[in-house]
């Protein structure tokens, strides 16, 4: 399911990501490029890195 549809990332690709080291939003935008435009999926995207993180 694509989060953030401004920069085509999926929450695939978010859990990617704090697989990978990301280990909060902000390295997740960092990484991903999510939430850097419109901003509106930034709530979305937040949540699925936490759950991420702390399933990890
Ligand atoms: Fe993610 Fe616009 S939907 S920045």
């Amino acid at each position: 399911m694509y989060v953030c549809l401004c920069k085509g990332v999926s929450d695939h690709r978010i859990r990617q990501a704090v697989e990978e080291g990301a280990r909060s939003w902000r390295d997740v935008q960092r990484e991903t490029g999510c939430g850097t435009q419109c901003g509106k999926c930034a709530c979305m995207g937040k949540t699925i890195t936490r759950e991420a993180v702390v399933g990890e």
